[in-house]
């Protein structure tokens, strides 16, 4: 295997690094141990939270790559790094909601835990300035993030990810209650499942007791928990 020469600080977010590498199509993606909330107002640090991110983004990108699905994952360098494809980010979120939680139920009046007849696509515009707003499909075109003929690919590469994966934490006794994920292009404006799954990114609830074991917890203000349910998910992803 090749060496990776890491090379300059490209951009910084709230959890990840994404350096350059001696390949202009390669990027080296770093997870920081930090948690953040509510855009950034909630903030703290967790000794390690960036190795146990890695793995199981690592698990997840590997096994939806084991689909055929074209995702910015190449491999695994070491704890916190990951070498990706790199990709200008669309710069939208795409939630999908299989139980009703979080903004949803605060938006929309409904219960938290009600299963909904449909499944629930949503887009989100990634933008501080605005507070990452829901928008719709036509807004997102008009703002020029992408066109008709992208979110059709990517609603379907969703949809795809969302079946792949409530089978996959169901065998596990998790229920995939709902999960934000984002897209990238590359240089010939190909189209890459991007960014990370992990329980920042995902609600994950054990199926017999309801049991959180994602970033609600820190939401909810138990950062001292935080840590020991995600290892609870690594554990399972590798079981079975
Ligand atoms: P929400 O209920 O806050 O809209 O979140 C839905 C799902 O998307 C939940 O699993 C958390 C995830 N998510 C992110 O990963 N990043 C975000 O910025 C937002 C708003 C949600
Ligand atoms: N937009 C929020 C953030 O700052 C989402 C969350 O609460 O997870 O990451």
């Amino acid at each position: 295997m090749r060496k990776i020469i890491k090379k300059e600080l490209l951009l910084e977010g709230k959890t990840k690094k994404i350096y350059a590498t001696e390949n202009p199509h390669e990027v080296i993606i770093h997870y920081k141990d930090s948690i953040t909330a509510l855009d950034g107002l909630k903030k703290d640090f967790l000794q390690d939270k960036g190795i146990l991110n890695n793995e199981i983004t690592t698990f997840i990108f590997k096994f939806l790559n084991s689909y055929g699905l074209k995702t910015h994952f190449i491999r695994r360098i070491n704890n916190r790094e990951q070498l990706c494809h790199k990709v200008d980010i669309i710069p939208l979120e795409f939630v999908v909601r299989n139980i009703l939680s979080g903004s949803i139920s605060k938006r929309l009046g409904v219960k938290e835990g009600t299963i909904p007849l449909n499944t629930i696509f949503e887009i989100f515009y990634k933008n501080d300035n605005l507070k990452d707003p829901l928008i719709n499909d036509h807004h997102a075109v008009l703002l020029g993030l992408i066109s008709y003929e992208e979110l059709n690919i990517t609603y379907r590469i969703t949809s795809n990810i969302n079946n792949i994966l409530k089978k996959f934490f169901l065998d596990k006794n998790i229920i995939l209650v709902d999960f934000k994920i984002e897209f990238g292009k590359d240089s010939k404006n190909q189209i890459f499942l991007s960014d990370e799954i992990s329980p920042d990114t995902c609600r994950l609830w054990d199926k017999k007791t309801r049991e959180k074991f994602d970033k609600d917890i820190f939401r909810s203000g138990f950062s001292e928990k935080v840590l020991d349910a995600y290892i609870e998910i690594l554990k399972r992803l590798n079981v079975g």
